[in-house]
């Protein structure tokens, strides 16, 4: 048995989550609001916001899983990629952590984080992928479709070539001026819009990789000849142009998903990251399951945006190989 320590601080949420093996016992999640008003993270708000979090959100998680520090086995953190100066809060207070406990440090990867959160489980029931399985990793930074023949095994069978799928649909609601971040509140209004009201042409791009910056600047292109005529075409047509731009980015992403699993014949599919949150691409990405028999994992929604623990779960199966971190390692940006 054991009880795992995790910390996340990649970006602008501070995470901590306490695991007893793929248990999870406590997932505390400190979102930062100051970035609100500048529409995007603003990298040294974020530190300072880390630096001030830290310490209550991991007292709480401790707290909340009912257990005492020295019951704690090693202190997992995610080492990168992400903002070094939010990485550095994370890394520096889990070293000062083990140092004190004297227990090992753990280094986690954020993204394989992300997927691995499929293996958390909440109670006996909780299913987990079986390998080899082929996951969509889409959040604000990253956009993979990746073929993982154990945990920490994987290929990238393709990739963005420039933005992230996250960072379109956000920088669409910043074009819109819907607030920060976009993907919620164009999930939101999509609801309410026709997805077919409106099309934005998609990049002609080989295999399994992707593109969004052309149907970003589609969009605003798009935007600027109907504010010409209409000045209020955006409050106007807002649910129409959340659904129908949201429509186009879920079809490019499940176009190649689906190619991707049909071409490697594999029938465990899961989705994860941020953008995994979205009522859309999970819809589709179930039916497609559906039609095509394949076993799909779409990921509680509280598991898509970083959290703790997923790096907790990924750090369990490193602790399980005795794969430990030196003191002296640094974080990473990318
Ligand atoms: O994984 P994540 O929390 O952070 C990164 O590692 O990047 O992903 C954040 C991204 C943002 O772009 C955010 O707008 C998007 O996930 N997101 C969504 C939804 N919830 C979060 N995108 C679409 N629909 C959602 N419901
Ligand atoms: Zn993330």
């Amino acid at each position: 048995m054991s009880i795992l320590l995790a910390i996340e601080s990649s970006c602008d949420d501070t995470s901590a989550a306490v695991l007893r093996d793929q248990y999870l016992l406590s997932n505390v999640i400190a979102s930062q609001e100051v970035h609100r008003r500048y529409g995007g993270v603003v990298p040294e708000l974020a530190s300072r916001a880390h630096q001030q979090n830290i310490v209550p959100v991991v007292d709480e998680a401790v707290r909340q899983a009912g257990i005492e520090l020295k019951e704690i086995d090693a202190v997992a953190f995610t080492r990168g990629p992400g903002l070094l100066g939010s990485l550095l809060v994370g890394v520096s207070f889990a070293k000062g952590l083990s140092q004190a406990l004297e227990r090992p440090i753990i280094e986690v990867n954020h993204l394989q984080a992300h997927v691995l959160s499929h293996f958390i489980k909440l109670d006996e029931s909780t299913q987990t992928p079986q390998f080899p399985f082929i996951c969509l990793l889409v959040s604000g930074g990253h956009t993979q479709i990746m073929l993982f023949r154990d945990h920490f095994d994987y290929e990238i069978l393709g990739q963005t070539i420039d933005d992230a799928a996250g960072e379109a649909i956000d920088k669409a609601a910043k074009i819109m001026d819907l607030g920060y971040p976009g993907g919620p509140i164009i999930d939101e209004l999509a609801q309410k819009g026709n997805p077919d009201a409106y099309h934005f042409a998609t990049p002609n791009i080989p295999d399994y990789d992707y593109s969004f910056s052309g149907i970003k600047t589609s969009f605003l292109y798009f935007l600027r000849d109907q504010l010409k005529d209409d000045p209020d075409f955006i409050e106007h047509h807002k649910e129409d142009l959340c659904a129908s731009i949201q429509n186009t980015i879920v079809s490019f992403l499940m176009k190649k998903l689906e190619k991707a699993v049909l071409k490697h014949h594999v029938r465990q599919v899961a989705i994860a990251g941020g953008v995994s949150a979205n009522s859309l691409l999970r819809q589709r990405v179930t039916e497609a399951g559906r039609r095509h028999g394949w076993t799909v994992f779409v990921p509680q929604r509280k598991f898509c945006t970083d959290n703790a623990a997923m790096v907790g779960i990924a750090a369990y199966f490193k602790y399980l190989r005795g794969e430990f971190a030196d003191i002296s390692l640094p974080p990473y940006a990318r």
